[in-house]
């Protein structure tokens, strides 16, 4: 009995093995089963899983392909300033008062959610944690997700409604985020507007040969789809249902790593809304041609992002009469999306490019040994969701000042900028900026922090502070 037991395992696995050879046979993957034979139960199931997940067919093709950089380049070559609303509001077609009017009616309708992408590996900055644990207060050591998190509570609370916030993760930040939250009571967001969902992967291939690499022997070299892998992941996990069933209009999106995003700005809604723009977009006006921030153009009647390095720099440095870049608008990657345009992209499976990226991606050649590769040598694929913008009927942009509005923390100290330094730096700036607005006097070289909880803008601080205050030493309000 013990035998045929015995026997009747050892034909299952055989088959399996069988099974997952054929596919990978009929798409040259087959090398991913190379330790097969080594590997215990446990593993060769978990290896098993992650192979079923892989569409090889789709991973092949792409790789063939290799990428989209000519089309680009092509692309390019058309493109023109997009239509904005601009710092100096003489030209805009709406005023900064119309638009906040209109934003604020549409958060008190509870029409408002927000999208926070955090599954980002933070590799440039060498954290070991996920990016939105970082602390980065300057005064107050709160992380990344504090600050956000809390502005959105305190905007629930100005606006008198529950503000639903989506926080997407990838497998690589999924798990350590969802225990750091858990931790911290959510910052005080209620568990029930507390979505934390999980994008997808794609894995990474040999940049040579086209065959997908292994990070183990019972492993695939896999990583996240791009923060454009968050259309499939809303559906999927059932988030964007639950944006419907709430009456969720529009998705203000943002990124992990920038603390001065304005979260929820009811004159950016605002704008969106006068201007009936299915996907709106903060800018910034570049302040170096070769700014590395990807660039907000018109091509054809439409908006498309094209990144600073796929941008040749003869077209970056092109200048109008005046003086001016003609491709002036670098993205802040802060956008108002439209649930409906969600929710139609959403249905189509290729509805966002793949683009392909050059890594260095370490792996495990055919003898078993880890290599640790000093220079790219695999490709990975990711999308991404400002390639919604030219899909989205009367797309907009807002200009903001980078001063105030971006500080993003990408790099570790020491780099030349978007360091932890240069990002608290800029935050102590704006919070100084506020306190003097409101007739605080703050010493010269003196720390100061808002909390969101504390105030929201300087026209929220002025109802808590009386004129004439002075600070004297760091000091966190809070
Ligand atoms: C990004 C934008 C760039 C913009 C800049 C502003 C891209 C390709 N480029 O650059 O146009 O000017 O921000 O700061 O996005 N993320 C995920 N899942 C992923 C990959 C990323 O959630 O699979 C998240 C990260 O956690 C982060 C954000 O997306 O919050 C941006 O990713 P990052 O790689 O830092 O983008 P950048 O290249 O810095």
């Amino acid at each position: 009995m013990v035998g045929s037991q015995a026997e009747l395992g050892n034909q299952v696995i055989g088959a399996m093995k069988d099974e997952l050879l054929a596919s990978l046979e009929a798409c040259g993957q087959e090398h991913l089963l190379a330790f097969w034979d080594e590997l215990d139960q446990g593993r060769r199931d978990l290896l098993a899983t992650e192979i079923r997940g892989i569409d090889f067919a789709l991973v092949n093709r792409l790789y063939q392909a290799g990428g989209a950089s000519e089309d680009v380049c092509q692309l390019a070559g058309r493109a023109g300033p997009p239509p904005a609303f601009r710092l100096e509001t003489s030209g805009n077609r709406f005023t900064p008062e119309e638009a906040r009017h209109r934003g604020a009616e549409a958060l008190r309708a509870g029409h408002v959610g927000v999208i926070l992408v955090a599954g980002g590996q933070g590799t440039r900055l060498g954290f070991d944690h996920p990016k939105g644990m970082f602390p980065i207060g300057p005064v107050s050591d709160s992380c990344l997700f504090r600050i956000h998190i809390e502005k959105i509570v305190a905007g629930s609370k100005r606006y008198g409604v529950r503000v639903p916030l989506y926080l997407m993760t990838s497998p690589a930040t999924h798990v350590d985020t969802i225990e750091f939250l858990g931790e911290h009571d959510g910052f005080q967001l209620p568990q029930r507007d507390l979505h934390v969902f999980c994008q997808g992967t794609m894995p990474a291939v040999d940049a040579n040969t086209g065959k997908v690499l292994l990070s183990r022997p019972d492993r695939v070299a896999l990583s996240p789809d791009g923060h454009g892998g968050m259309l499939a992941a809303l559906a999927t996990s059932g988030c964007l249902a639950d944006i419907r069933n709430r009456g969720i209009r529009h998705l203000f999106y943002l990124q992990v790593d920038n603390p001065l995003v304005d979260i929820c700005s009811p004159e950016f809604l605002g704008y969106h809304l006068l201007s009936d723009s299915k996907l709106s977009t903060q800018v910034i006006g570049k302040r170096d041609p070769l700014e590395k921030v990807g660039n907000v153009v018109e091509i054809d009647g439409k908006l498309h992002v094209i990144e600073y390095s796929d941008l040749p720099d003869e077209v970056a440095r092109r200048r109008k009469p005046d003086g001016s870049l003609e491709v002036w608008a670098g993205s802040i990657a802060v956008h108002v999306m439209e649930t409906a345009l969600l929710e139609r992209l959403a249905g189509q499976a290729d509805a966002l490019p793949l683009h392909i990226a050059r890594k260095i991606v370490p792996y495990v050649d055919p003898s078993g040994r880890t290599v640790q590769p000093e220079v790219p040598n695999a490709v990975k694929f990711e999308r991404f969701i400002f390639d919604m913008m030219p899909l989205a009927a009367n797309a907009i942009v807002m200009e903001v000042d980078p001063a105030r509005h971006f500080a993003p923390l990408k790099n570790a100290s020491g780099e030349k900028a978007d360091t932890p330094e240069t990002v608290k730096a800029q935050m102590v700036a704006e919070h100084t900026r506020w306190l003097r607005q409101v007739g605080t006097e703050v010493d010269k070289g003196v720390a100061v922090e808002i909390s969101p909880r504390f105030a929201l803008d300087a026209e929220q601080l002025a109802e808590k502070i009386q004129p004439g205050t002075r600070v004297t030493e760091p000091t966190y309000f809070c």
